[in-house]
């Protein structure tokens, strides 16, 4: 039998592990990414080692200085990495033993890869949160911008997708995607809470005996304590969940958000730039919203995620399951593309705009006056039912002679009975504005 001998192995693990297995079953191609925050750890561990009495200064400061030392080799190609490891962990240690000899022997005291990996994870996701938090900042305010130079912009909001009412630009642009996307970010604040404990000191399951300070560990790491409960601390990724939930959440903003610039693009209301809009290999004539549409698809992708970790935990005993090795790609693949769709959406907020022309027309068309009118009436003392009754008659007869309600003169409105100054309430402009004063 070929096969190769790893330094988590023991005469009682049985031989070295089949090639093909262990090419099959490493988690090194994809916890690499976690090599900064695997060496950060045990910087933090040998700290907690030393400042229980298991390390000498002297031990500790060579193990200190060859793991932070190991990130920029790796970047640099300086040093290779055992592809023959079963995951980043032991690719370190290995490497340790290599740099420093004998004292590497020391690292794993009192440590198992199960509080390790549970610790690089949680140090992965608090970086995670902090570029999700710049990057949605980074759309608000391509956003805010957006809304400026549509200020004046009055266009259609839409029920079933038929011209329902007048409003802002502005107002559609929040509902759209800023006000979803400040509640996103109010979210991570939460995943932030459930990385507050570190791992460091749960071991393989039931921590350790020996005097390891994790207090120290995780101050050096920045976690607020401990763990309470090694089971929990090494087996839940309740936080990686939330943070793939908030992920998915995002998806669907920005989904929506894609969804209605593509029928608005449609519509011909919102004129795509050059600079983001798809053409056709055949047709001259096409500029297409591919940038929406593969964003609206990725938010597919998203929600994919969510459903693939919530599997991959779900009927999971306490403790660590070798399954849970299948968190990290999932979680990588979420974050990483829910960044990139976020940065597109911030690019595209400078390559598109509603124009106000075909908006006006669209209102007009669509008798989006319809409810101010009717408000009219009953501003002057009509009952609702009775001024809806009226308004859609009125909708009726304009359309049957080929006009709208907005070609409706004050002539028109006296000789059907009604106030003549109503016609101020076939302003498309004038209803979007007073809605939106209601709301600012
Ligand atoms: N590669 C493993 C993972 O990513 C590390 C932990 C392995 N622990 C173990 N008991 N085999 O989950």
């Amino acid at each position: 039998m070929s096969g190769t001998k790893s330094i988590a192995r023991t005469a009682a693990t049985g031989g070295a592990l089949d090639r093909e297995f262990l090419a099959w079953s490493t988690s090194l191609p994809i916890d690499i990414r976690l090599l900064e925050e695997d060496c950060r750890g045990s910087v933090a561990h040998v700290q907690g080692l030393r400042a229980g009495g298991l390390l000498t200064d002297d031990e500790a400061d060579t193990l200190i200085g060859a793991l932070k030392s190991l990130p920029a080799k790796v970047a640099s190609g300086e040093v290779v990495l055992q592809a023959d490891e079963e995951d980043v962990h032991m690719a370190v240690e290995s490497w340790l033993r290599e740099a420093v000899g004998d004292v590497a022997g020391k690292l794993h005291t009192g440590r198992s890869r199960n509080d390790q990996v549970a610790t690089d994870l949680k140090l992965w996701c608090r970086d995670a949160v902090g570029r999700l938090e710049s990057q949605i900042e980074g759309v608000l305010v391509a956003a805010a911008a957006w809304s400026q130079r549509h200020a004046e912009v009055v266009m259609p909001a839409y029920t079933h997708r038929q011209v329902a009412i007048p409003t802002m630009a502005s107002v559609w642009m929040e509902a759209a995607l800023t006000l979803g996307l400040q509640r996103d970010r109010a979210l991570l604040s939460g995943v932030r809470e459930e990385l507050a404990e570190s791992p460091l000191g749960g071991g393989a399951v039931g921590g350790t005996t020996l005097p390891v300070d994790t207090s120290v560990s995780a101050e050096a790491l920045g976690f607020e304590r401990p763990p309470a409960n090694p089971i929990d601390a090494i087996g839940q990724r309740d936080h990686a969940l939330l943070l793939v939930f908030v992920c998915a959440r995002i998806g669907l903003h920005l989904g929506r958000f894609s969804a209605d610039v593509i029928e608005l693009a449609s519509d011909g209301l919102v004129k795509l730039g050059g600079a983001i809009a798809g053409g056709s290999s055949m047709m001259p004539h096409k500029r297409n919203p591919d940038l929406f549409e593969l964003v609206r698809g990725q938010s597919a992708l998203r929600q994919g995620e969510l459903v693939q970790l919530m599997v991959t935990f779900q009927g999971l005993g306490a403790g660590y399951h070798r399954d849970l090795q299948q968190d990290k790609q999932v979680l990588f693949a979420a974050v990483d593309g829910v960044i990139d769709t976020l940065r597109m959406i911030e690019i595209s907020l400078s390559n598109f705009e509603v124009l106000a022309e075909p908006s006006m027309r669209a209102l007009i068309a669509g008798d989006a006056v319809a409810t101010d009118l009717c408000e009219g009436l009953v501003a002057g003392g009509m009952a609702f039912r009775d001024a809806y009754g009226r308004v859609g008659a009125l909708v009726a007869a304009q359309r049957d002679a080929g006009k709208r309600l907005a070609d409706l003169t004050a002539a028109d409105l006296e000789a059907a009975g009604l106030d003549p100054a109503l016609t101020e309430r076939l302003d498309p402009e004038l209803a979007a504005k007073r809605r939106a004063a209601r709301f600012g």
